[in-house]
């Protein structure tokens, strides 16, 4: 069964085919980064008029690279939230046009249940390490949501069962990746200019606080954020290395230890860690460490599955689509939508 998918969420325009909820026949993504970069950070209206420009491109590559047509597709998954809500209706109308025109049933897909099954798709890219897990994850497992929009811990018991156990209460990892960067004149986006000096630095140079917030599995991010504002202010002799490798360290501390704390709660021994700061090395090594020290099954998808992609949302909607749950044409896109 031949799912597309379509992902606008955010700012980049992605389309993919995927064979039965794992198989990617095509993946294309259009990254906007060159258009925001100067700002620092996306500006919603560049990126819902870049994805009226590039949604029909991305979609026609996906069905060539597939070597398909509209007509061997079994139904269109969309992502109909959360995110941008100018973006997100580029995607959804588009999809729902399509529908229409080729009479192909319509899916809609959560954006943070994509990232989590992200991990049910196999890869041509795998990462070569004995301690990520291989084949998709047996029921229940936690997985780590970490992206420019959320931060969240989930405990998944089956497909369309989730149990949110703690979230960000301000900025979310990625966000601080992106904010930190733009307060060190680096650009955008953040994440991955971070994690290039961090490779440079002493982590333990600069010690910034950790928001362990106890007893509950919450995030906070913005506290760290501002420390390296001051730490700015204060110092004249700094070392953009050490001050990434420090900021990256107490992210990876936070992210890992409440992990931790949530598998010892929910008596887990599967993860899954997904969302764009999981293609961050220091994040991803310290959770194979945790496999390691833990006897953890671990599944960390490889690097372009982590960040936005729609072969995550062709993933989730093939599980809605076997399961009957189809959209009508009345479908709306929503800027807040939890899982
Ligand atoms: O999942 P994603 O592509 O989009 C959202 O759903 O938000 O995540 C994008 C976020 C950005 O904040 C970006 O800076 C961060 O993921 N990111 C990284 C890395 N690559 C992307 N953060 C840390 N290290 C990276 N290598
Ligand atoms: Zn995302």
């Amino acid at each position: 069964m031949l799912i597309l998918g379509i992902d606008t969420s955010c700012d980049d325009t992605s389309a993919s085919v995927v064979r039965g909820g794992k198989e990617i026949l095509s993946d294309i993504v259009s990254s906007q980064d060159r258009i925001h970069k100067k700002y620092g950070g996306i500006v919603p209206e560049l990126a819902s008029r870049r994805h009226i420009e590039m949604i029909w491109p991305v979609v026609n590559e996906a069905l060539l690279e597939a070597r398909i047509t509209s007509t061997d597709i079994a139904a269109i998954a969309v992502c109909h939230g959360p995110g941008l809500i100018g973006s997100l209706l580029v995607g959804c109308s588009f999809a729902k046009a399509l529908c229409y025109a080729h009479r192909i049933p319509l899916v809609a897909v959560n954006h943070l249940e994509g990232h989590i099954f992200s991990c049910f798709l196999e890869s041509r890219v795998d990462e070569v390490s004995p301690l990520i897990s291989r084949g998709s994850p047996e029921f229940p497992f936690l997985s780590l949501i970490v992206s420019g929009g959320h931060t969240s811990l989930y405990r998944v018991d089956r497909f369309g069962k989730y149990k949110e156990l703690g979230r960000t209460r301000d900025d979310a990892a990625g966000e601080a990746f992106d904010k930190v960067s733009k307060l060190l004149g680096l650009g955008y986006p953040g994440g991955p200019i971070i994690e290039r000096y961090a490779h440079e630095g002493n982590p333990k140079a600069v010690e910034f606080p950790r928001a362990y917030l106890p007893e509950n599995l919450d995030f906070s991010f913005s506290g760290l954020k501002t420390a390296v504002s001051n730490y700015l202010r204060k110092e004249v002799h700094i070392s953009l290395p050490d001050i990434c490798a420090g900021f990256q360290q107490a992210v990876v501390d936070v992210l890992v230890k409440k992990t931790e704390w949530a598998l010892r709660r929910e008596r887990m021994k599967r993860v899954v860690l997904a969302g764009g700061v999981a293609a961050n090395s220091a994040l991803r090594g310290r959770f194979l460490l945790l496999a390691a020290e833990r006897s953890l099954e671990v599944w960390i998808p490889p690097r372009p599955l982590c960040t936005d992609n729609a072969a995550m949302i062709a993933a989730a909607g093939y599980h809605h689509f076997r399961d009957g749950e189809t959209s009508d044409m009345e479908l709306n896109p929503k800027a807040y939508l939890p899982l």
